[in-house]
């Protein structure tokens, strides 16, 4: 996250005495950063010491059940029959894996609020689709809402609140760190001016929660697809202050400005992060291309050296029939896609789309999942035959 944040009480100077102010002694300084010491990171400063673990409890194996199937198939997944569960983490349904990532659903009914939850294998984004709330973490809350990215780093303690039961999320767990994209940020990684969002538009922590409190702390951990359960002495909000540039924030998909031509533009103008194995594409309401004779639906595409995975929000979907909210699509690389029969013309004069889309292109292909077969239609891959 290319930007300084601080919040709360910090000593003037990293790494030196940070003295409570009843006397009765110091913070303890923890720094927080990805990627060894080459990353982002972050130096908080806590009332108690963050190793105070009282129990390690049992592990459960969360590795997603992969299916041997076809990988050289297009699919479309019906999203909402992911049924909803009270249980935020118990909610998630993986759908699309490889090594760098897991891909999937989720219909959480229940804020969590019974422990905490770490992901140490990977960066998290959580797509909101339906629900809004709050996402409250050791480092200050993020509201969000409908349309809202939320971007967790690895190691990052967290709970979630929502205002009510009927929520959705997409979610994308990366296990290298997501980053805006680089050409839209200079030497010192500032957004240029051609980037289709700013610094004004994120959604950065507040309010920081500090809780003085000593008991039993649950917090669940994922690491190596298993959820580990440690017991802590301390309540793990107890910061009283941090500073740096790795922390969790937002990100509003109605915040992109789309980026449009005379002529159809190529997908990298959706872009929206990137990471070292995929990058994410927001599609977004926008006037079609003005070239005259301009077609605004896009050309077929042999997306070879990727998996195209879109994820379906709201408005319609300018290239494709018979697609509706809450649907996966699957363009897996070698063979080609493109618009629907006759969806290439009816685009034809047409001036603007209302289409939201949130899009995840992997570098390497994805491997189905047990619940993947049990929401895939079936018949997508024929439904380019007019
Ligand atoms: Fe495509």
């Amino acid at each position: 996250m290319p930007i300084y944040h601080k919040s709360g009480n910090i000593p003037a100077k990293r790494h030196t005495q940070f003295e409570k102010p009843d006397g009765s002694g110091f913070y303890y300084e923890q720094l927080f950063g990805t990627v060894g010491f080459d990353g982002m990171a972050s130096l908080m400063y806590h009332i108690h010491r963050p190793t105070e673990v009282i129990q390690v409890g049992d592990s459960i194996d969360l590795s997603p059940k992969i299916v041997d199937t076809n990988q050289l198939m297009m699919r479309k997944f019906i999203g909402f029959n992911v049924l909803p569960k009270e249980d935020f983490l118990e909610s998630r349904v993986p759908i699309l894996v490889n090594k760098d990532c897991i891909i999937g659903l989720a219909a959480p009914q229940k804020s969590l609020r019974d422990y905490f939850y770490k992901n140490a294998d990977a960066d998290e984004l959580l797509f909101i689709h339906k629900g809004s709330g709050t996402l409250r973490t050791q480092l200050g809350n993020v509201s969000f809402e409908y349309g809202d990215y939320l971007i967790i780093p690895r190691g990052m303690i967290y709970q979630i609140d929502f205002d009510t039961i009927d929520n959705r999320i997409f979610y994308v767990e990366s296990h290298s760190p997501i980053y805006t994209p680089k050409r839209y940020r200079n030497y010192f990684g500032q957004l240029l001016e051609h980037s289709p969002y700013c610094e004004r538009d994120y959604k950065l922590p507040e309010n920081l929660e500090t809780h003085d409190e000593q008991g039993e702390f649950v917090i669940k951990i994922k690491k190596q697809n298993k959820l580990h359960s440690l017991v802590y002495r301390y309540h793990p909000f107890d910061v009283v202050g941090f500073d740096g540039y790795n922390y969790p924030w937002g990100f509003s998909i109605h915040n992109f400005e789309p980026i449009t031509g005379r002529i159809h533009q190529p997908p990298p103008v959706h872009q929206t992060f990137q990471t070292d194995a995929f990058v994410v594409c927001s599609f977004c309401p926008r006037l079609f291309d003005y070239h005259p004779k301009a077609i605004p639906a896009p050309y077929n595409h042999s997306n070879i050296d990727s998996d195209e995975v879109i994820y379906y929000v709201d408005g319609d979907f300018m290239s494709r029939n018979d697609i509706a909210q809450g649907h996966i699509t699957l363009h897996p690389g070698g063979i080609p896609h493109g618009p629907h029969p006759g969806a290439m013309e009816r685009s034809i004069g047409k001036k603007e789309t209302q289409e939201l889309a949130v899009m995840v292109d992997t570098f390497r292909p994805l491997l189905l999942t047990e619940d993947a077969l049990k929401l895939d239609d079936g018949k997508y891959f024929g439904s380019w035959i007019g």
